[in-house]
């Protein structure tokens, strides 16, 4: 049967591509070009020299920015208080063009390189087999024929060299990277004890906040139904409009001042916890900038019930449950929460920090007059004793119940 392959071009899905065509399958191999640094053409070339009878290169950096990050940005998507969720957003991206292909092409099967003990398998899959119900996953990592084989690295550059296939000639980072527009994370090989601190040289998309530029890039972003829709940079006026392009500038400015950075213990869904260390720059002020801008246009009570929304949408968006019910259902409801949420807020990137500046909307439901404590405003200060003294009812009550118990 034909298999449609997640192709990476790396060392692991080089092997496995190798692989699957011993079993018998026809290859076509699949790379999703979703903001990653990579030689793309390269790749291609590679995938047909090992024998893929077709490659895809898909561009799917739109669709991602547009269907996957803004819906995470509207929603202040944060799993486990800290992570912004880059490769957990991106899989579902990538596994949706897969099926796409799969389905055009007439194949029976899709495979993936992603391991037995991760999120990345549980998130191919489940959307694998929402998108296209009669799909077959081939997944080696689970196969015993398969990793009792290759039990290691050194297993796989055997199998390369054995079978012609090209192995990395700079020796690869002590660690495993995946990396798109949204974030690039780095986990497992020296990470994996988390008593060790990051290498300095790991990261890629930051700079070192200790070194970074001693001024900062004033920022303006203009918000529309919750979704950043322009960025200017106060300094030199420059403006972008584009969904893409504004978040490519946005990781480049917060690139430079370190901006985004975290080393965390997290608990993958299948059970275990794991070390990672992230580097998610436009995503970070993004999210600062949105609960700016969200906090001074959406009613106190609303807000509530959708941060409660948005804790299940990122539990749901790591566990692999992009494409349920349940998530459709969510962001239904997160989109329309943002109806008002329009403005710009002014932050400034530096040392490693967001600093929220000032904002204004045409939607705020600030009201100046109202809180001002130089002018009474459309407001009875009278009426707040009443307030006070209903809601200080139950208070006396139950600490008069505590005094006659400890007075015993
Ligand atoms: N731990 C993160 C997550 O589950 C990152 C996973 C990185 N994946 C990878 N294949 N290196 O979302
Ligand atoms: C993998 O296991 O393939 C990477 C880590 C993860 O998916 O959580």
């Amino acid at each position: 049967g034909t298999v449609v392959l997640a192709y990476s071009g790396g060392l692991d899905t080089s092997c496995i591509l190798v692989w699957l065509k011993e079993q018998g399958y026809d290859i076509i191999a699949y790379l999703a070009n979703i903001g990653q640094k990579e030689d793309f053409a390269e790749a291609r070339k590679k995938a047909l020299a090992l024998g893929a009878r077709k490659v895809y290169i898909e561009d799917v950096s739109k669709e991602f920015v547009e269907e996957f990050i803004w819906p995470a940005v509207q929603a202040n998507a944060l799993y486990e208080d800290r992570y912004l969720l880059g490769t957990s957003l991106a899989r579902p991206c990538i596994a949706r063009k897969q099926v796409e292909i799969a389905q055009k092409e007439g194949a029976q099967y899709v495979s993936h390189g992603a391991t037995g003990k991760g999120n990345d398998q549980i998130r191919f899959e489940l959307t694998c087999y929402a998108l296209c119900p009669q799909i077959k996953i081939i997944a080696p990592w689970r196969m015993p024929e398969f990793y009792t084989r290759f039990r290691g690295r050194n297993d796989l550059m055997d199998y390369a060299k054995k079978h012609g296939i090209p192995v990395p000639v700079s020796p690869k980072s002590p660690w495993s990277m995946d990396e798109n527009l949204m974030h690039i994370s780095y986990e497992a090989g020296i990470l994996e004890n988390p008593k060790n601190p990051a290498p300095p040289g790991l990261y890629t998309k930051t700079k070192d906040p200790a070194s970074s530029p001693d001024t900062p890039d004033i920022l303006e972003i203009e918000f529309r139904k919750g979704v950043p829709v322009k960025v200017t940079n106060i300094k030199d006026g420059a403006t972008h409009q584009s969904s893409l392009e504004l978040f490519v500038y946005l990781n480049e400015i917060a690139g430079k001042h370190g901006v985004g950075r975290i080393d965390i213990v997290e608990n993958r869904f299948i059970g275990m916890k794991s070390r990672g260390i992230y580097e998610t720059p436009a995503g970070t002020i993004l999210y600062h900038a949105h609960l700016d801008i969200e906090a001074f246009t959406m009613d106190r009570e609303m807000r509530k019930i959708k941060q409660g929304l948005a804790l299940k949408f990122s539990e749901l968006v790591y566990n692999g449950f992009w494409h349920s019910p349940e998530c459709d259902y969510i962001r239904h409801c997160i989109s329309k929460s943002q109806e008002h949420v329009e403005g710009k807020v002014r932050v400034s990137a530096f040392k490693g920090q967001v600093y929220i500046l000032a904002r204004e909307s045409p939607r705020s439901l600030y009201n100046e007059e109202l809180v001002s404590m130089n002018v009474q405003g459309d407001y009875e200060p009278s009426d707040a004793t009443g307030f006070i003294n209903i809601n200080s009812l139950r208070l006396k009550e139950y600490h008069r119940l505590q005094n006659k118990v400890t007075a015993k």
